[in-house]
């Protein structure tokens, strides 16, 4: 397995209290601005696959638009259960664009 930073969106796709769903390699990921930080985390809900950057993003939560799982942005974490059940992802900001990192094989 390899890491490698790919380029996903620019950094004005994705304004404050909101994400933007973007592919990276073969992941589905999404991508969140929190107070000006990025996270980014699976995209695909780990309930029944819906599309966790389109959810309703408060406190530091996204509620998953299809059937209301909630997951700590930061983490992954949901917040029933307490398990980490989105993967998480670095990234980060360079020179106007998003970048995340995934592994490759
Ligand atoms: S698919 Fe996300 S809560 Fe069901």
């Amino acid at each position: 397995m390899t890491k490698k930073w790919i380029d996903v969106a620019a950094s004005e796709d994705c304004s404050d209290g909101a994400g933007i769903e973007v592919i990276a390699d073969s992941e589905i990921i999404a991508v969140f601005r929190l107070n000006g930080d990025l996270f980014a985390i699976d995209g695909v809900c780990a309930h029944q696959g819906g599309p966790v950057a389109q959810g309703r993003v408060e406190h530091g939560c996204v509620t998953c638009p299809w059937h209301g799982w909630q997951y700590e942005i930061p983490t992954g974490i949901q917040t029933i259960n307490r398990k980490p059940l989105q993967k998480t992802f670095p990234v980060r900001e360079r020179e106007d664009r998003i970048e995340v990192q995934v592994e490759i094989d």
